[in-house]
């Protein structure tokens, strides 16, 4: 059976972990060349020797890092056909008034300059090579419908998501797509950050509460709907928010 990615080279930055350990997993078994591009050199090795897939030491803040991926797909692939914006951070939860300057930086530099330095990088070579490039961010529910204590990582993620919808329409005409995916709270590295305790069933209740399908995301949810937005399936989709938030944000 053909894969429903065959073929297409993929780079998923953040895919040492979590939600993008996930995606590489899926776009793997689904014919998909992956290039993991992630700064934690032991984890993101691991998921890609299990999966047979290339490992990338990059840090998604910097030009040269993002210069040097590129490189690598043209070089190890005969180029890029999609990226998957999922690297991200938070600081703790906590009361707006006690946050430090490293706490916003590490937001927006990690989940903001990242997509623009993919889009800084990338773009022009989609343009040159009449590629019809597929972006996809990984920004969340809390940049939709943000909740207290989080207020620079949801400001963060609704950069994200407004980006994503100002580049779907400025490079529609090349048929460069971007789009969103928004998960609800999971279970992965990040979350004790999120609830600013730790991460059990427990102290997840009270986010869970509020989703109407009653669980948090997985990383197979994410990965799903990311394998779709990057398929040809979805060629006529481009600027939306997909939400995987058991309907948490109606
Ligand atoms: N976990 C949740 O509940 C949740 C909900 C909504 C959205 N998200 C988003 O999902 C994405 C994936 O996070 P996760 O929950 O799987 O967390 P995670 O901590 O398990 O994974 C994050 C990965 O990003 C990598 N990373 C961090 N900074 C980096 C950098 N500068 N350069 C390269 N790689 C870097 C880490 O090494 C790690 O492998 C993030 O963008 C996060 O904001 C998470």
């Amino acid at each position: 059976m053909v894969g429903r990615l065959e073929g297409k080279v993929v780079v998923v930055t953040g895919g040492g972990s979590g939600f993008g350990a996930g995606i590489a997993t899926k776009f793997t078994q689904e014919g998909a060349k992956v290039i993991i591009a992630d700064l934690a050199q032991e984890n993101g090795a691991k998921v890609a020797q299990s999966l047979g897939c290339t490992f990338q030491k990059a840090d998604v803040t910097k030009r040269a890092d993002w210069e040097a991926v590129l490189k690598n797909a043209i070089d190890s692939f005969g180029g890029l056909d999609i990226i998957v914006n999922n690297a991200g951070a938070t600081y703790s939860n906590k009361p707006t008034e006690t946050v430090k300057d490293e706490d916003f930086d590490l937001c927006f530099h990690v989940n903001v300059r990242s997509v623009y330095l993919s889009s800084s990088v990338l773009l022009p070579y989609f343009l040159e090579t009449k590629r019809p490039g597929c972006f996809i961010q990984i920004a969340s529910t809390a940049g939709i419908r943000p909740r207290p204590g989080l207020t620079w990582y949801n400001a963060s993620k609704a950069a994200v998501s407004n980006a994503t919808k100002t580049m779907a329409v400025e490079f529609a005409p090349q048929k460069i797509r971007f789009n969103a995916v928004c998960p609800v709270v999971g279970s992965t590295g990040m979350t004790h950050l999120f609830l600013g305790k730790p991460d059990t069933e427990e102290n997840r209740k009270a986010f869970v509460s509020t989703v109407p399908l009653g669980r948090g995301s997985t990383p197979k949810d994410v990965a799903n709907a990311c394998c779709y937005l990057a398929s040809d399936e979805a060629e006529f989709i481009t600027g939306v928010n997909l939400e995987v938030d058991g309907g948490r944000c109606v």
